[in-house]
């Protein structure tokens, strides 16, 4: 008899959440008898995790769902699902304009998708579930990963913020937590699979908060995990920063000096019309005391420009908070509005021309930040986590600090994928740094 197991494959695009919510829609098809397509024009079943950020993250799902049409025309009988925060935030668009979506299942309702796959089989008319929950976790399921270095775990969902500009309030919901036994159970199975690496995830991930467990203390469990080399978590926000959080960094060798800080906007007019809940004062304050305390810790953000009424003063105290703070890197969007947010409301929009001349100011100056501050690490020796070859040369690798910057460095004999090395830097250029491993006299590499 024929083979009739079927196949899935899925494309992600957005956040490393969506990754990691992936990875748990992986083990639900798995467990279901899936297995995976080795591409996706021929799966039985193909997914897109979709991301609603920002338009332009959503105009490249439309035009990926325009394939994915054309692949179903070859293809009659495949199942299309739309998963992620567009699912949760268009779903009535999608019913209405892609009769060929099968399945529309926001983030948290990845366990109902089995379910959802018999229906759909049973009357082959599209399923959609896009309920969101208080308590949707999913701390017993274990995530599918691919082989690697670094496992992403999520701690917690959704976000309580409400940023004016920001849709994921609305397409994740409210926040919630895992236990802290979940995630350390998560954590030792990744170890026991072989990464090396733990990022742990959350839209706020600072706000971690289970009974009386804090982020300051989940984090000190993980780095007492047995195996875990490296520890990073993203994203925080800075009103969840704390001293005592930052100690812990410190007294932790595991846990990476680096943190992404996201500031957003350098006027408190704008800070507050944000709804950022912090001023421009604190989060310089903020990141003189993370570098008083760790002081080769990396510091990257997050810059919105041309937000609703943000004059040409109140951009220029971006501006002027990136020369005082001098970020390592940056990401750096224009205000994109979108739909239910409150930032929608006010009347007082940028340009497109404005938007754009001010994003190109503020890449242009972080450019500078990021060049002077890699120069500080020429004849530094650092411990590099090879985790790659580099993509210009076969002879070289790619590995980063743990203050999250990358290295390429010419391959020795003896060391592979996964091995942390000391690599003396000796040059500057872009956005990586170029180093030269340490042999030591009996020649052997360090
Ligand atoms: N427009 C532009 N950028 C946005 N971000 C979030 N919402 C918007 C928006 N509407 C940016 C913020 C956030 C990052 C993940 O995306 O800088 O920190
Ligand atoms: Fe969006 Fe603000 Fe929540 Fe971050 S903290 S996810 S920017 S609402």
């Amino acid at each position: 008899m024929l083979n009739q197991t079927k196949t899935y494959f899925i494309e992600t695009y957005g956040c490393q959440m969506n990754v990691a919510d992936s990875e748990i829609v992986e083990t639900l098809l798995i467990d279901k008898g899936y297995k995976k397509s080795l591409s996706a024009d021929v799966a039985d079943a193909l997914f897109i995790n979709t991301c609603a950020i920002r338009d332009h993250a959503e105009v490249k799902v439309h035009s990926r769902l325009g394939n994915y049409f054309a692949f179903k025309q070859k293809k009659p009988g495949m199942i299309i699902g739309v998963l992620g925060c567009m699912a949760q935030s268009l779903k009535e668009d999608i019913l209405e304009n892609k009769p060929y979506v099968d399945i529309v299942l926001g983030p948290d309702s990845y366990r109902n998708l089995p379910s959802l796959l018999d229906r759909y089989n049973e009357d082959k008319t599209s399923k959609v579930d896009t309920l969101l929950s208080r308590h949707e976790v999913y701390d017993d399921l274990f995530p599918s990963r691919k082989i690697g270095i670094n496992a992403w775990v999520s701690i917690m969902r959704g976000c309580d913020k409400f940023c004016t500009f920001c849709i994921v309030p609305f397409t994740r919901g409210r926040e919630r937590s895992r236990s802290l036994n979940g995630v350390i159970s998560e954590v030792e199975n990744a170890v026991d699979q072989g990464f090396v690496e733990i990022t742990l995830l959350g839209q706020n991930v600072n706000s971690y908060k289970h009974n009386n467990d804090g982020f300051s203390k989940l984090l000190k469990k993980v780095s007492s995990v047995k195996g875990v080399e490296r520890i990073r978590y993203t994203s925080p926000h800075p009103k969840d920063i704390n001293t005592e959080l930052i100690k812990v960094m410190r007294d932790s060798n595991n846990i990476c000096n680096y943190i992404h800080l996201p500031l957003q906007a350098g006027s408190n007019r704008i800070l507050k019309r944000m709804n950022r809940t912090y001023t421009r004062e604190h989060f310089i304050s903020l990141a003189k005391e993370i570098k008083s305390i760790i002081p080769n810790c990396g510091i990257s953000t997050d810059i919105i420009v041309g937000f609703p009424g943000e004059t040409e003063k109140e951009f220029n105290e971006t501006l002027d908070l990136m020369n005082t703070v001098r970020f390592d890197s940056a990401f750096t969007f224009k205000y994109s509005e979108r739909r239910g947010t409150k930032a929608i409301e006010y009347e007082d929009k940028l340009t497109e021309e404005e938007k754009q001349s001010r994003l190109e100011k503020v890449i242009a100056l972080q450019k500078i930040h990021t060049l002077q501050n890699n120069k500080k690490y020429v004849g530094r020796i650092e411990k590099v986590l090879i985790e790659k070859t580099s993509k210009r040369s076969e002879d070289h690798w790619a590995g980063r600090t743990d203050s999250n910057k990358w290295v390429i460095f010419e391959k020795n004999k003896g060391e592979s994928i996964k091995n942390t090395v000391s690599v003396q830097i000796f040059e500057a250029k872009g956005l990586v740094l170029k180093g030269k491993r340490i042999i030591n006299e009996v020649g052997m590499a360090v």
